[in-house]
């Protein structure tokens, strides 16, 4: 039974049973939008469940009955175990992770996996295939650099990357370890919408999903390694989810810190060494909100909705906002766009924010504007965007 006390801002659950606090904070969610006054449109770290937060604060002082935060109770004990497995079954069940790949919830962000998947998966004389869409998969092939020997087989530089190849038309090395693709271009704006088959002997394919993960269903079987940062689509920062074949644990270069041996993690169950405790905390509560919204079909269903709306109003605006990414491939996630009167895009930003729509400035190496509109992004935060952008049109005509 929950108990409530309501102050002007905010709600303070005191006591709570899991489902009926869900069913209760689903029907005020939006008068809760409301409280906080603002839609955040932030690249990452990004804006959450409002029902997560509020459930995260009527637990963070006392956490279920236990006199402590779940930030002070060892993570070897019984109240952050059943976090922790309760984290990974829930994320087992959205993906349908079959027990053939491990689940593993490390830290260093997702660039450290630039790293660990070549240490992981390669000896230094060992050649990669990287897929080259924009600025992540630059930074992950660069990494690479440094313990095997990656080859670029496409970059869509040449295009400012606003395109994926066909995969057809790349020449795969018959030999390479893995092939790794970036699945969603965070700054550019560019998603997969399906995947590549590696060449390799080993058919293996990594994907860096940080954005747009846990976003749509993916066939896990597809993939050797999935690997994500959770402060887009799953929770604060601090953690970076890996999926990995269990097959490909046990082969990581002998220089391999043991902090980025995959099999030092999956042997534990991610508790090698003290892991961030509060951060897979969050996930858990975001992955039990996602399989109440009905799962990562139900989550397709809203994005596509979602970004449908933002890329028809850019279509429809006569080229005042343009799109440079093609259309098959235009991001569900992060939506960049420029004013074909560049000028106005300073004004344009200030004047969102002071109407509450928050964080929209492209990224520092592209400047413009990107709306992310992760799974917490409600639709009411997108109509908004885009009445105020007909009518930031109509007002500079
Ligand atoms: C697609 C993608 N990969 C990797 C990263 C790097 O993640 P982190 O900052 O957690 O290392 C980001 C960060 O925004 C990203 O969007």
């Amino acid at each position: 039974m929950a108990t409530a006390t309501l102050s002007s801002t905010s709600l303070t659950y005191l006591h709570f049973n899991s489902s009926s606090f869900w069913r209760r904070r689903f029907s005020i969610s939006c008068a809760a939008v409301l409280d906080r006054g603002i839609y955040n449109f932030a690249a990452g770290p990004a804006t959450l469940p409002e029902s997560v937060l509020l459930k995260a604060q009527s637990e963070l002082y006392n956490y279920r009955g236990s006199g402590m935060s779940i930030m002070e109770i060892s993570h070897r004990g019984k109240e952050f175990d059943a976090v922790i497995k309760k984290a990974e079954s829930d994320l087992r069940s959205l993906l349908s992770i079959s027990d053939d790949f491990a689940v593993l919830f490390l830290q260093g962000g997702a660039t450290t996996q630039f790293s660990a998947v070549p240490l992981n998966l390669c000896m230094p004389e060992d050649s990669a295939d990287y897929i080259v869409t924009g600025s992540w998969s630059v930074r992950a092939s660069k990494e690479a650099q440094k313990f095997c020997k990656p080859n670029v087989i496409w970059s869509g530089k040449s295009e400012k990357y606003t395109r994926i190849c066909s995969f057809d038309e790349i020449p795969q090395t018959l030999d390479a370890k893995y092939l790794h693709i970036c699945g969603n271009e965070t700054v550019q704006g560019v998603e997969f919408k399906d995947y590549p088959n590696p060449m390799n002997k080993s058919s293996i394919l990594v994907a860096d999903m940080s954005s747009n993960f846990c976003s749509k269903p993916v066939d896990i079987s597809k993939f050797g390694v999935i690997y994500a940062g959770a402060q887009k689509n799953v929770g604060p920062s601090g953690v970076t989810i890996v999926i990995i074949r269990r097959a490909l644990l046990g082969h990581a270069q002998p220089i391999a810190p043991v902090m980025l041996d995959y099999k030092a993690h999956a042997d534990t169950d991610s508790l090698y060494n003290t892991p961030p405790c509060f951060t897979i905390y969050i996930c858990s509560l975001v992955f039990e909100y996602l399989l109440h919204q009905g799962g990562l079909v139900a989550m397709e269903k809203k994005n596509e909705k979602k970004a449908g709306v933002l890329y028809d109003a850019i279509d429809a605006s006569g080229e005042f906002y343009v799109s440079h990414v093609e259309k098959s491939v235009r991001s569900l996630m992060n939506v960049p766009f420029t004013l074909q009167r560049s000028e106005l895009e300073k004004k344009f930003i200030e004047e969102a924010a002071k109407e509450g729509m928050v964080q929209l400035k492209g990224h520092l190496s592209v400047g413009g504007v990107r709306a992310s509109i992760y799974n917490a992004m409600p639709l009411a935060g997108v109509e908004k965007l885009v009445a105020f952008m007909k009518d930031f049109q109509a007002r500079h005509p």
